[in-house]
């Protein structure tokens, strides 16, 4: 399926609530709760080295997803702009991506913070997305997208951020999680009112072909979280109060998570991901 070559835009909205909250935007009546963060206030010296090594490692990985998002959902946007998906859509979409780079910032300022320095480094693969999604998005490869990257993606995004929130006693960690948290939350919804608009207009085999890529995602999930960061015994606490992941919790949150609220919300869409979950690959090697 290609991109036609001139697409005929008209002022649509979606049937979801996202259309409502898109015209509340415009008439200015809401606007995002922005939480500030005190970054003055950290004090490294509360904290033992390996908790620090501990949350800086997690913060510069977070300040890499956050980066290669700005990529994606900036590439999303231009893909339903030249789509002519709803106006609603696009707006999300484009919003996204100020988001993530917002959080890539405090995530880098969360790093340097932990390691006492303000070299903090991350290395971005810029020619994946291309890679991987192509050039230009026709609509299939949009449906795709839309599930890997906000549906689920953005959704275990949601729940590892508040599971970290939880734990995060530190001044700066936690309004750090909440403020990022705050918008995850809407990115996430972004892939699931994307789907909510698409699915009643899927062919069988363009529902199959969403169907499979559900699936792939899915069966991945659990082998790619098992691993959280765990402290060395005398650190624990401290990681935890800088709102570090240890494994157990993480595997708690990802099964919680995909068993609650993603694989029936895909199930409710017809892609069939309560078969993929039960046949997953299995974490720690089983
Ligand atoms: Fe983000
Ligand atoms: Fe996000």
């Amino acid at each position: 399926m290609r991109t036609p070559e001139r697409v005929e835009i008209r002022r649509v909205l979606t049937e979801t609530p996202l259309a409502r909250q898109h015209d509340r935007m415009l008439t200015g009546k809401v606007t995002r709760r922005g939480v500030s963060v005190p970054w003055s206030k950290f004090r490294r010296s509360r904290y033992p080295e390996p908790a620090l090594a501990l949350a800086c490692k997690a913060q510069t990985m977070l300040a890499t997803g956050e980066y290669e998002a700005v990529d994606l959902f900036s590439r999303l946007a231009s893909g339903l702009a030249l789509n002519g998906a709803p106006i609603d859509l696009v707006a999300a979409a484009a919003r996204v991506a100020t988001d993530e780079i917002r959080h890539a910032d405090y995530a880098f300022r969360m790093a340097a913070l932990c390691a006492g320095d303000d070299e903090v480094k991350i290395e971005v693969r810029s020619r994946r997305a291309e890679a991987r999604w192509g050039r230009q998005l026709d609509l299939e490869t949009l449906d795709q997208m839309m599930i890997e990257i906000p549906a689920v993606g953005e959704a275990l995004a949601c729940a590892l951020l508040a599971a970290s929130r939880a734990r995060a006693t530190d001044t700066v960690a936690r309004p750090l999680f909440t403020s990022i948290l705050g918008d995850e939350v809407h990115h996430t919804r972004l892939g699931w009112y994307y789907l909510a608009w698409r699915a009643p207009q899927w062919t069988r085999p363009e529902r199959q072909r969403a169907a499979d890529r559900a699936g792939e995602v899915v069966v991945e999930v659990e082998r790619r979280f098992w691993w959280g960061r765990d402290a060395p015994e005398g650190s624990r606490k401290a990681a935890r109060a800088l709102g570090v992941l240890e494994s157990v919790g993480q595997r708690a949150v990802i099964d919680q998570i995909m068993t609650e609220e993603i694989v029936p919300a895909l199930d409710q869409l017809g892609l069939g991901a309560s078969h993929a979950w039960k046949v997953r690959k299995r974490g720690g090697g089983g």
